[in-house]
Parts: structure tokens; C-alpha cells; sequence
């Protein structure tokens, strides 16, 4: 029985698949078990190599968020650089606000650029690159990274629509080679609210050899 309620949780939640599926399956239950006993105890400083419990749930860890870190680090550089939102707008409410070298007044509006916070190079070195490996190195600052907004009114959804990403990214790449076609550097088009790829983001698309699973 747990082992079927684990591969549903893998399938639909995770979109694990074929010979990943499979190795999250050996994985998982020993890293668990493993996991609650050395919930116990200290964390130790140092590292007893691979033979030590420790030294094995940190090569399972690591060979799971390998893969993780770069398709998140993806989805993070795809946001930086075509932010799906490219305007916020808030509207001062105090009778006078100071925002650098300005002096806002009450009922004034404010629009904060998404997209010319992303494209500046004094907060994104090499801005015009697309380089997810810019967040394999460190995470996004929350005051530079804002394809959600920010502050109180920040996007309810952002988790959401994170996990959202991942699952379709996943669940694509495990059946299809996606690569992109020879044009360059697609524009963009507005769809009222949101902005959108100007041509539908055209891409090549093989399907990819299926390993049988159980
Ligand atoms: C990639 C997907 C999404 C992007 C890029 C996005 C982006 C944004 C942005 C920029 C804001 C304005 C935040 C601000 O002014 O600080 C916002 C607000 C909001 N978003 Fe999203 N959003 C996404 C998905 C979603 C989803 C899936 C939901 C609901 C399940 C959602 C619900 C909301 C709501 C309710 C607000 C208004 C929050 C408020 O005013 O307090 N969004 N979103």
C-alpha cells in the first residue's frame, strides 16, 4: 500500500517518470527511514564519508537536488528575463513620501518596471544573457527578483504557480528533446495584463525514447 501511494505522489505530484521514477523509489523509502532516525540526533560538523549514515543521506540529497537546482535556476532565469508582468503600480497613501531624490504627494501613483530592474546590469552583471547559473551561485535577492511584485501585495499565487512550472517542465522534458528553432531572439506582444512571446515561442520538439517502468 505504501508503495503505491508512493509512486501516485511521485507520478502526479512530482511528474517523476520512467528511469527517474525508478531511482527515486530505491531512494526514497531508505532515505525516509533514514532521515527520522537521524532526525534524533545532532547534525555533526564534519563529514564521515559516504560508509556513515550521514555521508549517505547527503549523496541521496545530493544526486536528488542536482537536477532540481538547475531546472529551478531555469525557471528563476526565464522569469528574470521575460517577466510575464512588466508594471506594478502602487499609489502613496501617507500625505508625502520620500523615495530617493523625490518627494512623492498623497494619491500619487507609482509604477515600479519589472522588466528594467531585470534588464539592469548593475544589479544582474550581463543582464541580456540568459544564464541560469547565475542562481546556481545564489538565490534571488527578493528586492532585485520580482517577476511576483513585492512587499504586501506581493502575487498570492508565486508557490503556486512555481510548483506549476516545475510539474509542466518536468513532465515535458521527460517525453519530448525540446530545443530552439533558428530564429533569434523573439519579441513579445502584449495580451492586455500580461505580456506573452510575440510568435507563440516556437521550438523543436522530438519525442524521446521511453524507458518502461512499473
Ligand atoms: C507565472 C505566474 C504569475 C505571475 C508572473 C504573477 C505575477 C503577479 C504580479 C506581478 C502581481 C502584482 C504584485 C505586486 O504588485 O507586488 C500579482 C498579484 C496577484 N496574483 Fe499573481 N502571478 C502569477 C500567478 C498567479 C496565480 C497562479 C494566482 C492565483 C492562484 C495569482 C494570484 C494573484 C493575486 C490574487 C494577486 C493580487 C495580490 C494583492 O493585490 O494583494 N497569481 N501576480
Amino acid at each position: 500500500m505504501m508503495r503505491i501511494t508512493l509512486n501516485v505522489i511521485l507520478r502526479a505530484m512530482f511528474g517523476a517518470d520512467g528511469a527517474e521514477l525508478e531511482r527515486l523509489r530505491e531512494i526514497l523509502p531508505g532515505a525516509i527511514k533514514l532521515g527520522s532516525t537521524l532526525s534524533l540526533v545532532p547534525v555533526p560538523q564534519w563529514d564521515w564519508g559516504r560508509w556513515s549514515p550521514w555521508g549517505r543521506f547527503y549523496r541521496n540529497r545530493r544526486e536528488y537536488d542536482g537536477s532540481e537546482e538547475l531546472l529551478h535556476a531555469t525557471i528563476l532565469e526565464v522569469q528574470r528575463t521575460r517577466p510575464v508582468i512588466d508594471v506594478t503600480f502602487r499609489q502613496v497613501k501617507a500625505p508625502t513620501l520620500e523615495i530617493g531624490p523625490w518627494t512623492l504627494l498623497k494619491g500619487q501613483t507609482v509604477v515600479a518596471s519589472i522588466g528594467l530592474l531585470h534588464a539592469d546590469e548593475t544589479v544582474f552583471p550581463d543582464a541580456h544573457r540568459f544564464d541560469p547559473d547565475r542562481f546556481l551561485a545564489r538565490p534571488p535577492d527578493p528586492a532585485e527578483w520580482i517577476p511576483y511584485g513585492g512587499g504586501i501585495r506581493r502575487c498570492i499565487g508565486a508557490a503556486f504557480a512555481t510548483m506549476e512550472m516545475r510539474v509542466v517542465l518536468r513532465t515535458l522534458l521527460r517525453d519530448y528533446a525540446i530545443s530552439p528553432s533558428s530564429a533569434r531572439d523573439e519579441g513579445f506582444r502584449s495580451r492586455g495584463v500580461t505580456i506573452a512571446p510575440a510568435c507563440g515561442a516556437r521550438l523543436t520538439v522530438a519525442p524521446r525514447p521511453r524507458t518502461p517502468s512499473a
